[in-house]
């Protein structure tokens, strides 16, 4: 099985020695990220890696100014080692690596085209899942935002050779490589709309790359499910563009842009989308970009229970829900950029099959049934918040609702009372205690330096 770096900051009150002794683990690790062996490839590291076992104390594996090359991964990997890690210290040494890495992959006359495209796609979807694995770990989102800059620069200076990134073949679907998918063709069509100069560009690959991350926890049976989802299933699914945009809310660097993009990329101009019902003037361009792709790759990639489905034949598909679920402006200028990629190289594409039935809308932007529009997350859940001593208070989450930025919780503690956590500077709560960190199930909210409760 793969060793995966799963040190999830989960503030869940728990007492088994497992849970202590993984605790401990984590606050060694909140030293450290996780490298995936296979990503770096350097004559002369200029950062340190180490290894750890069994979640026991780093070791230092090579430092700096030493090489590490791809037959010292393939002894790793002999080994069963999946990840080195690196210093968070050394985090930007590391993304200046990665950018210089792949650069050097994407400009390499040497390389072929899909060689080219397997490296630079393989590296940015390594470092989405080590962020999906824990994206409290400082550093990784950092190297995503490098990353989205680079794509952005090249989208600016070749959009043909840039449009290869966006895979066209038979590919599975899977969560990291369909988040690929996504930040290359919100660049694409970002640059379509906006000329490839604008600033936006690359804000638009960055929220692509990391629009799904709310789907950590959310289990392969239930994204693949054919067929009609159940209450619980569907209410798993339709929480994580919010759980998206709390995990991107608490990063270290919040990227607006990127927010939005994860928390209303399933909004539908007709207002039957989710997790918020908005209509149509509510619905910001970077999510209505991001909705056109996010629906594209999605329905023209291969599921466990179809193939995948020809790019015209979807696009067709999508078009009959202009002014429904799609921009028309932002829908034409996705299908003008497709096309020139078709006629560009016909080949790269999946090959139309005329038996193949073109999926509903609905399979990828299910309309609820039972959970009417505008509700919430399922409720019920523990809620822990920590004080600024690091003891925890675990309560039942009463309610959860996001207007704009701003994230509300109401909780009801312990003691029985009823508290509602929201942004300082809003008047009607008094202080009962402080804190920085609000975590549900393990999984940040949003960090708030909320100071004020009050018994409802
Ligand atoms: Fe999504």
């Amino acid at each position: 099985m793969r060793e995966k770096p799963n040190c999830k900051g989960d503030s869940s009150v728990s007492n088994s020695p497992n849970h202590q002794a993984s605790e401990a683990g984590c606050r060694l690790m909140a030293e450290y990220f996780p490298v995936a062996i296979d990503v770096l490839n350097s004559s002369e590291l200029e950062l340190d890696l180490y290894l750890v076992h069994g979640g026991g104390k780093p070791v230092l594996y090579r430092s700096t100014g030493s090489a590490y090359s791809v037959s010292d991964c393939a002894l790793l990997a002999e080994r069963g080692i999946t990840h080195l890690y690196v210093p968070i210290t050394q985090h930007r040494g590391f993304q200046a690596l990665v950018s210089k890495q792949l650069t050097e992959a994407y400009e390499d006359p040497a390389l072929g085209r899909a060689e080219r495209c397997r490296i630079v796609r393989g590296s940015c979807g390594k470092m989405i899942e080590d962020f999906m694995a824990d994206p409290t770990l400082p550093g990784l989102g950092g190297t995503i935002a490098s990353m989205a800059d680079r794509f952005s620069a090249w989208c600016t200076e070749d959009e043909t050779k840039f449009g290869y990134l966006l895979d066209m073949s038979e590919h599975d679907f899977y969560t990291i490589s369909h988040m690929v998918n996504v930040g290359v063709g919100c660049g694409l069509l970002g640059a379509e709309l906006l000329g490839t100069e604008h600033a936006m560009v690359r804000d638009l690959v960055l929220g692509g790359l990391v629009h799904d991350v709310g789907k950590r926890g959310v289990p392969a049976e239930v994204l693949n499910k054919e067929g009609k989802l159940t209450d619980a299933e569907w209410a798993l699914i339709r929480a994580h563009p919010q759980t998206g945009a709390e995990i991107l809310s608490g990063q270290e660097q919040p990227e607006p842009l990127a927010v939005e993009m994860a928390l209303s990329h399933h909004e539908r101009l007709d207002g039957k989308g989710y997790p918020r019902g908005l209509v149509e003037a509510k619905i910001g361009l970077p999510a209505r970009i991001c909705a056109v792709v996010d629906v594209y790759d999605a329905m023209t990639t291969a599921r466990p229970y179809r193939g995948p489905i020809a790019p015209r034949k979807v696009l067709a598909k999508m078009r009959e829900e202009i002014g429904t679920a799609f921009d028309g402006e932002v829908f034409g200028a996705w299908e003008r950029v497709v096309e020139r990629m078709l006629e560009a190289d016909p080949e790269r594409a999946v090959p139309d099959d005329p038996g193949a039935e073109v999926p509903a809308l609905s399979e990828i932007m299910p309309v609820p049934e039972s959970v009417p529009a505008g509700t919430d997350a399922p409720t019920g859940r523990t809620v822990v918040v920590r004080r600024a001593d690091g003891s925890g208070l675990a309560g039942e989450l009463v309610e959860r609702t996001f207007e704009g930025m701003t994230l509300n919780v109401a909780a009801r503690f312990r003691a029985g009372e009823r508290v509602h956590l929201l942004e300082p500077g809003h008047k009607p709560w008094v202080a009962t205690f402080r804190s920085t960190r609000i975590n549900c199930d393990g999984v940040p909210l949003s960090v708030f330096k909320f100071s004020e409760a009050k018994a409802a």
